[in-house]
């Protein structure tokens, strides 16, 4: 348990440069399952959730090799052993990924539920439902399911609600099934997209219609070399940390063109902010920001990560704004920490604006934030991973100390989290680890 100072009330200074994306560069390090030869990936973030994946597959029989930091060889041909991945796939969300390419290269594939941040109940169904209409037996032993196929087919997956995962899944298993597998409603994240990119250049065919995704599946995949994009999540977050604590903040390696609904908000606030390319400055002043009004949905709106994120910005503003989270039933259960630094917030369950939503009436979806309130240092747990990196801008806005304890969670997703924000002159001190 890392053991957590932070002193907040001063501004950050400086450059900082985003990593790869998490929610590609596990998804490629999968990919590389796909086929017998060499994969180099670049731009492989330094994080938890990608050490655990790798050990996975060393553990599976890949040989792995560190070119630099973020350059990784990979090669599978020797991976056989699909139980291996048993304890540590239950440890991270995107295991289940694992299973329909294991499927087709093993014919057998045993994987627990899968862990991940605790935001919501986050079901596999879509995923299980279509591995069944791939062709493949699903049993269940214990907590493990356990599933086998004689080649895996194509299929007509109409998805209930675009889920990056699972589309994530069935293309990963479908450019190797036999025949056309057809996915409509599916995620068009940019890291999906990226995704495809690096499966085409495989020799995966891929058709994309803005309706539907055809993938003709193919004999055998080729090796690659593929760099990650850089993490829209990391991006927001630090965008997030110069606005909160007003900061004279330089983020390079930034998303630009696939950060869209980031910077329309910040154009309804009044946000001042510079685009060069693919760097994005903020310039501290102490204007108090127009409320607003948010909610989350599937790629192009505004994703479910910020939203904790942008919570905290409500405190910049002079009014009450709004949040409506649509996409994970639990994701705001960390703004009780945010409460007890000093935030005005009141959570409910109605949906605002007769918006649709799955979680009406339900769950505690949505928050009613009062802006312009002091905010002082207190202790603080980090809950989950974008929960977690809210509290930590939250606390560096604060007046005062906070201790933050951290299990480990906020390296599962950012690349030296904290000594980075240091380097920019966030007053941090890890008193124990
Ligand atoms: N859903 C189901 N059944 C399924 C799959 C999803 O009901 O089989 C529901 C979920 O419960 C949720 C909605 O569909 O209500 C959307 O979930 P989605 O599957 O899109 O989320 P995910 O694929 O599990 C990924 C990212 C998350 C990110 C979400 C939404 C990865 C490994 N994870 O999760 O990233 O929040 O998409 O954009 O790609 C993070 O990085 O902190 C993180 C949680």
């Amino acid at each position: 348990m890392l053991k957590v100072l932070i002193s907040g009330g001063s501004g950050l200074k400086g450059i900082i440069a985003v990593k790869g994306s998490k929610n590609l560069a596990t998804k490629a390090i999968i990919a590389t399952l796909l086929t017998s030869e060499s994969c180099i990936l670049h731009n492989v973030p330094l994080i938890g959730d990608v050490e655990i994946l790798l050990e996975i597959l060393r553990k599976s029989g890949s040989e792995i090799d560190y070119e630099s930091t973020s350059t990784i060889i990979l090669n599978t041909k020797n991976v056989r052993e699909a139980l291996k991945i048993s304890h540590f796939a239950s440890l991270i969300r995107v295991s289940v990924l694992l299973s329909g390419p294991l499927l087709v290269r093993t014919g057998r594939a045993s994987f627990p539920f899968p862990g991940g941040c605790n935001i919501g109940h986050r079901p596999i169904d879509f995923h299980l439902n279509y591995l069944k209409s791939a062709g493949a037996k699903i049993e269940y032993s214990g907590n493990q399911m356990i599933a086998s196929a004689e080649g895996l087919k194509g299929c007509s997956i109409e998805l209930p609600y675009p889920s990056v995962t699972a589309t994530e899944h069935i293309i990963l298993t479908a450019v190797l099934a036999k025949g056309e597998t057809n996915i409509s409603n599916y995620s068009k994240t940019p890291e999906t997209g990226e995704l495809i990119k690096m499966l085409r250049s495989m020799g995966a065919k891929i058709n994309l219609a803005d309706d539907q995704i055809s993938i003709q599946g193919v004999e055998e995949l080729h090796g690659v070399e593929f760099t990650v994009m850089p993490d829209r999540n990391e991006a927001i977050t630090f965008s997030a940390a110069a606005i909160a604590c007003r900061s004279d903040l330089q983020i390079n390696n930034f998303p630009v063109d696939q950060s869209a609904s980031f910077f329309g908000l910040l154009d309804n606030l009044g946000v001042r902010y510079l685009i060069s390319e693919t760097s994005v400055s903020f310039f501290s002043d102490n204007k108090l920001y127009k409320p607003f009004f948010i909610e989350s949905g599937p790629y192009p709106e505004l994703e479910t990560d910020w939203i904790p994120l942008i919570a905290v910005l409500l405190n910049s503003c002079n009014g009450a704004g709004l949040i409506h989270e649509r996409v994970f039933e639990n994701r705001l259960d960390f703004m009780q920490q945010l409460s007890r630094l000093g935030m005005k917030i009141r959570i409910g369950k109605n949906c605002p604006r007769n918006s649709e939503c799955a979680f009406n009436r339900n769950y505690f979806h949505t928050a009613s934030i009062s802006g312009n309130q002091t905010l002082t240092g207190t202790e603080l747990h980090v809950p989950d991973l974008r929960g977690g990196a809210a509290l930590i801008l939250a606390a560096l806005s604060a007046r005062g100390d906070s201790v933050m304890y951290d299990e480990g969670i906020i390296g599962r997703g950012y690349e030296s989290f904290y000594s980075r924000l240091q380097s920019v002159g966030a007053r941090i001190r890890i008193l124990e680890s």
